[in-house]
Protein backbone atom coordinates (compact mmCIF):
# COMPACT_ATOMS: atom_id res chain seq x y z
CA UNK A 1 0.00 0.00 0.00
CA UNK A 2 0.95 3.78 -0.80
CA UNK A 3 -0.31 6.45 1.44
CA UNK A 4 -0.18 9.99 2.49
CA UNK A 5 -0.09 10.92 5.58
CA UNK A 6 -0.49 14.75 7.04
CA UNK A 7 1.10 14.49 10.39
CA UNK A 8 0.68 17.27 13.40
CA UNK A 9 4.42 18.19 13.75
CA UNK A 10 5.08 20.48 17.40
CA UNK A 11 8.83 20.95 18.06
CA UNK A 12 7.17 21.94 21.85
CA UNK A 13 4.27 23.02 23.93
CA UNK A 14 5.30 27.06 23.31
CA UNK A 15 5.48 26.77 19.55
CA UNK A 16 2.82 26.69 17.30
CA UNK A 17 2.61 23.73 15.08
CA UNK A 18 2.05 22.56 11.67
CA UNK A 19 0.56 19.31 9.45
CA UNK A 20 3.38 18.26 7.66
CA UNK A 21 2.96 15.63 4.45
CA UNK A 22 5.05 12.18 4.21
CA UNK A 23 4.72 9.67 1.82
CA UNK A 24 4.31 5.88 3.22
CA UNK A 25 5.39 3.79 0.21
CA UNK A 26 5.95 0.52 2.01
CA UNK A 27 2.90 -0.10 4.09
CA UNK A 28 1.93 -3.77 4.52
CA UNK A 29 -1.83 -4.48 5.12
CA UNK A 30 -0.91 -6.70 8.29
CA UNK A 31 1.03 -4.18 10.01
CA UNK A 32 0.33 -2.13 12.86
CA UNK A 33 -0.86 1.72 12.77
CA UNK A 34 2.03 2.28 14.72
CA UNK A 35 4.40 -0.37 13.05
CA UNK A 36 3.30 1.27 9.88
CA UNK A 37 4.67 4.87 11.79
CA UNK A 38 7.78 3.16 12.44
CA UNK A 39 8.86 2.63 9.25
CA UNK A 40 7.94 5.94 8.21
CA UNK A 41 10.58 7.31 11.13
CA UNK A 42 13.35 4.81 10.39
CA UNK A 43 13.04 6.39 6.76
CA UNK A 44 13.16 9.98 8.21
CA UNK A 45 15.92 8.90 9.99
CA UNK A 46 18.08 7.48 7.38
CA UNK A 47 17.56 11.09 5.33
CA UNK A 48 18.99 12.72 8.37
CA UNK A 49 15.43 14.38 9.52
CA UNK A 50 13.71 14.20 12.83
CA UNK A 51 11.21 11.34 13.30
CA UNK A 52 7.75 12.00 14.91
CA UNK A 53 7.31 11.43 18.19
CA UNK A 54 4.26 9.42 19.18
CA UNK A 55 3.62 7.72 22.67
CA UNK A 56 3.11 3.52 22.58
CA UNK A 57 3.82 1.20 25.39
CA UNK A 58 2.48 -2.31 25.77
CA UNK A 59 1.21 -1.80 21.95
CA UNK A 60 -1.36 -4.61 23.25
CA UNK A 61 -4.37 -2.29 24.30
CA UNK A 62 -4.10 -2.21 27.64
CA UNK A 63 -1.89 0.60 28.87
CA UNK A 64 -3.48 3.71 27.22
CA UNK A 65 0.05 5.15 26.23
CA UNK A 66 -1.11 5.13 22.43
CA UNK A 67 -2.95 8.69 21.61
CA UNK A 68 -3.43 9.66 17.93
CA UNK A 69 -6.93 11.06 16.35
CA UNK A 70 -6.55 9.69 13.22
CA UNK A 71 -8.78 11.38 10.66
CA UNK A 72 -10.42 13.49 13.06
CA UNK A 73 -11.52 10.34 15.66
CA UNK A 74 -9.35 9.04 18.63
CA UNK A 75 -8.35 5.79 17.80
CA UNK A 76 -9.05 5.62 14.28
CA UNK A 77 -12.45 4.79 14.35
CA UNK A 78 -12.66 1.06 15.12
CA UNK A 79 -15.27 0.65 18.10
CA UNK A 80 -13.37 -1.27 21.12
CA UNK A 81 -9.81 -0.88 19.41
CA UNK A 82 -7.21 0.99 20.24
CA UNK A 83 -4.47 2.94 17.90
CA UNK A 84 -2.06 0.07 18.47
CA UNK A 85 -4.42 -2.64 17.68
CA UNK A 86 -5.76 -1.29 14.44
CA UNK A 87 -4.36 -2.94 11.48
CA UNK A 88 -3.31 -1.12 8.10
CA UNK A 89 -6.17 -3.23 6.36
CA UNK A 90 -8.35 -0.74 6.92
CA UNK A 91 -7.10 1.56 5.04
CA UNK A 92 -7.14 1.22 1.28
CA UNK A 93 -4.12 1.90 -1.28
CA UNK A 94 -4.11 5.06 -1.68
CA UNK A 95 -5.84 6.83 1.14
CA UNK A 96 -5.03 10.22 2.93
CA UNK A 97 -4.41 10.30 6.64
CA UNK A 98 -4.22 13.15 8.78
CA UNK A 99 -2.64 12.31 12.20
CA UNK A 100 -3.02 14.87 14.91
CA UNK A 101 -2.41 15.19 18.95
CA UNK A 102 -5.46 14.85 21.54
CA UNK A 103 -6.56 18.10 21.73
CA UNK A 104 -7.78 19.29 24.82
CA UNK A 105 -6.56 22.32 27.19
CA UNK A 106 -5.65 20.22 29.95
CA UNK A 107 -3.59 17.78 27.61
CA UNK A 108 -0.91 20.22 26.55
CA UNK A 109 1.31 18.92 23.59
CA UNK A 110 4.74 17.85 24.70
CA UNK A 111 6.03 17.55 21.25
CA UNK A 112 4.45 16.48 17.65
CA UNK A 113 2.01 13.29 18.80
CA UNK A 114 2.41 13.40 22.76
CA UNK A 115 0.74 15.24 25.51
CA UNK A 116 1.23 15.62 28.75
CA UNK A 117 -1.81 13.43 30.58
CA UNK A 118 -0.25 13.30 34.05
CA UNK A 119 -3.84 15.49 34.93
CA UNK A 120 -5.43 11.96 35.32
CA UNK A 121 -2.82 11.22 37.34
CA UNK A 122 -3.53 13.84 39.60
CA UNK A 123 -7.12 12.82 39.98
CA UNK A 124 -5.98 9.00 40.75
CA UNK A 125 -4.11 10.52 43.28
CA UNK A 126 -6.83 12.45 44.82
CA UNK A 127 -9.01 9.84 45.57
CA UNK A 128 -8.58 6.66 43.10
CA UNK A 129 -7.02 4.38 45.69
CA UNK A 130 -8.26 2.02 48.93
CA UNK A 131 -6.79 3.42 52.23
CA UNK A 132 -6.61 -0.01 53.76
CA UNK A 133 -3.57 -2.36 54.40
CA UNK A 134 -4.95 -4.91 52.19
CA UNK A 135 -2.61 -7.82 53.89
CA UNK A 136 -2.33 -11.41 52.16
CA UNK A 137 -4.75 -12.82 49.53
CA UNK A 138 -8.10 -13.29 51.89
CA UNK A 139 -10.42 -16.43 50.90
CA UNK A 140 -12.03 -16.02 48.08
CA UNK A 141 -15.80 -15.97 49.93
CA UNK A 142 -14.65 -14.09 53.10
CA UNK A 143 -16.14 -10.95 51.48
CA UNK A 144 -19.21 -11.64 49.95
CA UNK A 145 -19.81 -9.35 46.37
CA UNK A 146 -22.85 -9.91 44.39
CA UNK A 147 -22.29 -10.99 40.72
CA UNK A 148 -23.79 -8.54 38.89
CA UNK A 149 -21.44 -5.56 40.96
CA UNK A 150 -18.19 -7.59 40.68
CA UNK A 151 -19.25 -7.21 36.88
CA UNK A 152 -19.82 -4.09 36.69
CA UNK A 153 -16.70 -3.14 38.70
CA UNK A 154 -14.94 -5.38 36.90
CA UNK A 155 -16.46 -3.32 33.48
CA UNK A 156 -15.50 0.28 34.70
CA UNK A 157 -11.70 -1.47 35.80
CA UNK A 158 -11.19 -1.90 32.27
CA UNK A 159 -10.63 1.73 31.32
CA UNK A 160 -6.80 1.90 30.31
CA UNK A 161 -6.86 6.20 31.12
CA UNK A 162 -5.79 7.05 27.41
CA UNK A 163 -8.05 10.11 27.70
CA UNK A 164 -9.36 9.50 23.94
CA UNK A 165 -12.74 9.75 25.47
CA UNK A 166 -11.48 13.67 26.83
CA UNK A 167 -9.85 14.24 23.19
CA UNK A 168 -13.37 13.04 21.31
CA UNK A 169 -15.70 15.68 23.52
CA UNK A 170 -16.68 18.98 22.54
CA UNK A 171 -16.12 20.24 25.96
CA UNK A 172 -12.93 18.25 26.77
CA UNK A 173 -15.04 16.37 29.59
CA UNK A 174 -12.97 13.56 31.71
CA UNK A 175 -16.02 12.36 33.04
CA UNK A 176 -16.26 9.21 31.38
CA UNK A 177 -12.30 8.42 32.88
CA UNK A 178 -13.45 9.84 36.49
CA UNK A 179 -16.76 7.74 36.37
CA UNK A 180 -14.87 4.78 35.78
CA UNK A 181 -12.01 5.26 38.20
CA UNK A 182 -14.52 5.89 40.97
CA UNK A 183 -17.30 3.46 40.20
CA UNK A 184 -14.73 0.59 39.96
CA UNK A 185 -13.54 1.23 43.92
CA UNK A 186 -17.23 2.53 45.04
CA UNK A 187 -19.14 -0.44 43.50
CA UNK A 188 -17.53 -2.80 45.68
CA UNK A 189 -17.51 -3.50 50.19
CA UNK A 190 -13.98 -2.67 49.72
CA UNK A 191 -14.34 1.11 48.47
CA UNK A 192 -17.68 2.31 50.81
CA UNK A 193 -15.81 3.27 53.61
CA UNK A 194 -14.38 6.07 51.66
CA UNK A 195 -16.74 6.59 48.65
CA UNK A 196 -18.00 9.84 49.69
CA UNK A 197 -14.77 11.48 49.44
CA UNK A 198 -13.36 9.69 47.11
CA UNK A 199 -15.98 10.90 44.39
CA UNK A 200 -15.68 14.52 46.11
CA UNK A 201 -12.34 14.75 45.59
CA UNK A 202 -11.94 13.25 42.28
CA UNK A 203 -14.46 15.29 41.22
CA UNK A 204 -13.33 18.36 42.32
CA UNK A 205 -9.51 17.48 40.52
CA UNK A 206 -11.18 17.15 37.41
CA UNK A 207 -12.70 20.63 37.95
CA UNK A 208 -9.22 21.65 38.76
CA UNK A 209 -7.45 20.48 35.90
CA UNK A 210 -9.02 22.35 33.49
CA UNK A 211 -11.78 19.91 31.93
CA UNK A 212 -15.13 20.80 31.06
CA UNK A 213 -18.27 19.56 31.80
CA UNK A 214 -20.30 16.64 30.50
CA UNK A 215 -23.38 17.50 28.15
CA UNK A 216 -24.24 13.81 27.65
CA UNK A 217 -23.31 13.80 23.89
CA UNK A 218 -22.36 10.52 24.03
CA UNK A 219 -18.45 11.06 22.02
CA UNK A 220 -16.78 9.30 24.90
CA UNK A 221 -18.61 5.90 24.53
CA UNK A 222 -17.97 5.94 20.70
CA UNK A 223 -15.02 6.22 20.92
CA UNK A 224 -13.63 4.53 23.93
CA UNK A 225 -11.08 1.30 23.58
CA UNK A 226 -12.67 -0.41 26.25
CA UNK A 227 -16.20 0.48 25.40
CA UNK A 228 -16.93 2.15 28.86
CA UNK A 229 -20.88 2.86 29.30
CA UNK A 230 -22.27 5.99 29.85
CA UNK A 231 -23.71 4.48 32.71
CA UNK A 232 -21.57 4.77 34.85
CA UNK A 233 -21.15 8.72 34.68
CA UNK A 234 -24.87 8.02 36.15
CA UNK A 235 -23.59 6.04 38.72
CA UNK A 236 -20.94 8.98 39.83
CA UNK A 237 -23.68 12.04 39.86
CA UNK A 238 -25.77 9.49 41.69
CA UNK A 239 -22.57 9.23 44.28
CA UNK A 240 -21.77 12.41 44.14
CA UNK A 241 -24.99 14.48 45.17
CA UNK A 242 -25.57 11.56 48.26
CA UNK A 243 -22.06 13.03 48.93
CA UNK A 244 -22.19 16.42 48.94
CA UNK A 245 -26.39 16.04 50.40
CA UNK A 246 -24.43 14.12 53.57
CA UNK A 247 -22.24 17.37 53.80
CA UNK A 248 -18.80 15.97 54.22
CA UNK A 249 -15.67 17.74 53.63
CA UNK A 250 -13.36 16.14 51.46
CA UNK A 251 -10.06 15.28 52.61
CA UNK A 252 -6.88 16.01 51.03
CA UNK A 253 -5.15 13.22 50.69
CA UNK A 254 -1.82 12.23 48.26
CA UNK A 255 -1.69 8.15 47.65
CA UNK A 256 -2.96 5.31 49.17
CA UNK A 257 -1.78 2.32 51.15
CA UNK A 258 -1.91 -0.78 49.42
S1 LIG B 1 -12.96 5.88 29.67
FE1 LIG B 1 -12.26 4.85 27.78
S2 LIG B 1 -11.54 6.53 26.46
FE2 LIG B 1 -11.65 7.33 28.57
S3 LIG B 1 -9.62 7.04 29.46
FE3 LIG B 1 -10.84 5.22 30.00
S4 LIG B 1 -10.42 3.74 28.35
FE4 LIG B 1 -9.74 5.74 27.57
S1 LIG C 1 0.40 1.17 23.31
FE1 LIG C 1 -0.56 0.36 25.12
S2 LIG C 1 -2.69 0.59 24.66
FE2 LIG C 1 -1.71 1.20 22.81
Amino acid sequence: MKLTLQVWRQPRAKEPGRFEIYLATQVHPDMSFLEMLDVVNEDLIAQGKEPIAFDSDCREGICGACSLVINGVPHGGNRGTTVCQMHMRHFRDGDTITIEPWRARAFPVIKDLVVDRTAFDRIIQAGGFISVNAGGAPDANALPVAKHLADLAMDAAACIGCGACVAACKNASAMLFVAAKVQHLNLLPQGKPEKDRRVKAMVRQMDQEGFGNCTVTGSCEAVCPKEISLDFIARMNRDYAVAIAKGEPPKARVGGAG
